[in-house]
């Protein structure tokens, strides 16, 4: 619609300016002026429809008919799905003057409100992976201290499950520390030009001794030349180790656990594959999570935390890489990190 005279133009202008989305009913509760904001939120044209259609929410209808009729100002936190997405509005009601009708402006602060959920949890889950091996160790000092010290095998049960769960406290401690280095924007990972082969040999090395335990043969198939890359050797040296534990610990003993590095044009691919039990596709966004795990009891027996792949994620995040995942019960998983090549000049 063409604006009718200058004036509208320039308050066109400035609506169109503003992130929030903005409307302006009638006296009939109708929509009569939108802006862009709002025509994308919705998107489609709603003008002459009613705002209760429109914007489906109680707290809404309520403050926009409390400023038609008692010409009142009303600040309103609603939710309300559009689309099929769910969003946490918060809208300012208010009439215009001479009685003309009523303007909405609502700011979306879903993400806010993820963001503050994501963090509420974290803490939880964080306290409770504390609470569980410090209440576990105190029950066994205490056993120790009230007589179970004089019976030899008793005590070393009990000195052994004490020391178990430090191990659990400190690994959850490194963990924590390696997350807030991948998420930290200001922890330099260094680039270097990398042979993704001598990484990956690394990261298996690293995990011999855990492999031979579970009698799981990890090979590596990867091309006889270098592949090199521009990235930071331990950012993904943390990710393949990630990665390939995972591999080995979810595997049934006696298996094999595969580690393929190939590359086309532009992108090399690394792939860890395993004949373990497969992960169902409705975990497969939460698995990603931070402390969440499919079959907690037995990632805990393993002494997992739940932060090995939220990690994995932001390493190869920093990589400019990403992380895919092929995975169905009964089919084994396969984890692919896939690296962006450097085309030599590009950047310049
Ligand atoms: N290769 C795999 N096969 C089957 N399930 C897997 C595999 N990799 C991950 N999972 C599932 O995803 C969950 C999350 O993995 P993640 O690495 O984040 O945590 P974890 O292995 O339990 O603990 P941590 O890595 O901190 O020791 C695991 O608990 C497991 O349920
Ligand atoms: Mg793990």
């Amino acid at each position: 619609m063409k604006p009718k005279s200058p004036e509208e133009a320039r308050l066109r202008t400035i609506l169109n300016s503003m992130v929030e989305a903005v409307f302006v009913t009638d006296e009939k509760g109708r929509v009569t002026l939108t802006n862009e904001a709002l025509d994308d939120l919705i998107a489609k044209d709603v003008r002459g429809r009613r705002a209760k259609n429109v914007i489906k929410s109680k707290e809404l209808r309520v403050a926009i008919r409390r400023a038609r009729k008692k010409d009142k100002a009303t600040d309103v936190e609603l939710e309300t799905e559009i689309g099929d997405r769910q969003h946490t509005f918060f809208a300012q009601v208010a009439p215009l003057p001479q009685g003309v009708g009523v303007v909405t402006v609502l700011h979306d602060v879903t993400r806010l409100k993820d963001a503050d959920r994501i963090r509420r949890d974290f803490v939880a889950n964080a306290s409770h992976e504390l609470r569980t091996p410090l209440t576990a160790i105190r029950g066994f000092a205490e056993t120790l201290l009230h007589g179970a010290a004089d019976d030899p095998a008793a005590r070393d049960r009990f000195l052994n499950a004490i020391l178990r769960h430090t191990m659990r406290l400190q690994r959850l401690a490194e963990d924590l520390t390696l997350l807030a280095k991948s998420e930290s924007p200001q922890h330099d990972f260094v680039d270097a030009p990398t042979d993704v082969r001598a990484v990956c040999r690394e990261s298996i090395a690293s995990l011999d001794t855990f492999a031979k335990k579970k009698k799981i043969a990890v090979r590596l198939d990867a091309p006889a030349e270098p592949v090199l890359v521009v990235t930071s050797a331990r950012a993904l040296d943390g990710a393949l180790i990630n990665l390939i534990e995972n591999a080995i610990k979810y595997s049934p003993e006696d298996s094999e656990v595969r580690v393929a590095v190939s590359r086309d044009e532009d992108t090399v691919t690394i792939a860890i594959s395993d004949d373990g039990p497969g992960i169902p596709a409705k975990y497969h966004e939460r698995i990603f999570e931070r402390f969440y795990r499919v079959d907690k009891g037995r990632s805990r027996d393993e002494g997992g935390t739940g932060l090995g792949l939220s990690i994995t994620r932001h390493l190869v995040n920093r990589m400019d890489g990403t992380l895919e995942l092929e995975s169905a019960p009964g089919e084994g998983t396969t984890f692919r990190v896939v690296l962006p090549l450097d085309v030599p000049g590009e950047d310049d």
